[in-house]
């Protein structure tokens, strides 16, 4: 279900980079939501974007976006920076988690570029309820930056460290050698900084479980959903969807009548998930934890694929 909401505020906070606010049109507020938590942002009929909300100290009064224009990306981007304007009204999905804060002893928080998003909403409600941290963020230059001010105006100021690629300033992986057996990491940007940011984290000793992330970008190999054929068989009636080997598995599926939800369409936002019953997917998602990625339970078929040369899913 959808809220509409009126854009109270556009303004321009880094480059390429725009902060809008929004407001809920009925009056009644939006509904609360955690740190991590994103939304669908429909900017018109037919684009619908997820974007983190930055101000989980706000109780829904109003959400807070900042979303980069991506030049080469699908589009939507494009069509906020240079068509939305204040007063313009949108409607907005629900807030949904992918990416939550785990109870921990002390947390790790490393945004990339726009990635900076869900990670200053952790970092605030973190300051606001007492818990330890540090916040590092590395962006291109100072005026790629976002949200820079409200970091540097903030009381967790004297714990970030902010690393900007144009004056060489490079994160440096031993600041994730922490002696604190009860730790977590969050971090949030594009593929390649999360990956090895990973890599970085895992040779510091951390754990698999306590590296937590959040990618802008489906992963790699998963750029259009397309692949080797296969055939899905629905569980139950047994009919069965070729899926061709350029078409994707959600695309099929609608082919053949199935109405399947979807919105990002690129493995980020886990709205097209299906339960699979037999066979084995090949996953292309950037939703999926490794351990569920293991288990082979669901799939998304808007970018995933199947190992096998069939796949049952439940519809
Ligand atoms: S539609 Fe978003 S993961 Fe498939």
């Amino acid at each position: 279900m959808t809220t509409e909401a009126t854009i109270i505020k556009k303004e321009t906070i880094a480059d390429n980079i725009v902060h809008l606010v929004l407001e809920d049109c009925r009056g009644k507020g939006f509904a609360p939501f955690e740190p991590g938590a994103h939304i669908d942002l429909h900017i018109d009929d037919k684009t619908i974007r997820q974007y983190s909300l930055i101000n989980s100290l706000d109780g829904g009064h109003t959400y807070e976006i900042a979303i980069l224009r991506e030049a080469n990306g699908r589009g939507g981007s494009i069509k906020v920076h240079d068509t939305l304007q204040p007063g313009d009204k949108v409607k907005v999905g629900p807030p949904r988690n992918a990416f939550p804060l785990q109870r921990s002893d002390f947390s790790v928080l490393i945004a990339g570029g726009i990635g900076i998003t869900p990670i200053i909403s952790m970092a605030d409600y973190l300051e606001h309820q007492g818990q330890p941290f540090t916040l590092h963020y590395c962006t291109r230059s100072a005026k790629a930056a976002a949200l820079r001010d409200r970091i540097e105006s903030s009381t967790y100021a004297d714990r970030t460290r902010f690393y900007f690629d144009d004056q060489a300033m490079r994160f440096d992986p031993t600041a994730l050698e922490i002696d604190i057996p009860d730790k977590r990491l969050y971090v949030c940007g594009p593929q390649g900084f999360i990956e090895f940011i990973k890599r970085s984290a895992e040779e510091a000793g951390w754990p698999k479980e306590r590296i937590h992330y959040e990618s802008f970008q489906k992963a790699e190999g998963g750029k259009t959903g397309h692949g080797k054929a296969f055939t899905l068989i629905i569980d139950g009636t047994g009919d069965q969807v070729e899926v061709a080997a350029d078409e994707t598995a959600l695309e099929a599926l609608e082919r053949k009548g199935y109405e399947i939800p979807c919105s990002c369409e690129q493995g980020i936002c886990g709205t097209c998930i299906l339960d699979v019953i037999a066979g084995i997917p090949d996953h292309h998602d950037a939703f999926f934890t490794d351990k569920e990625r293991l288990e082979n339970l669901r799939f998304t078929p808007c970018c995933s694929r199947a190992l096998t040369p069939s796949l049952t899913v439940k519809l």
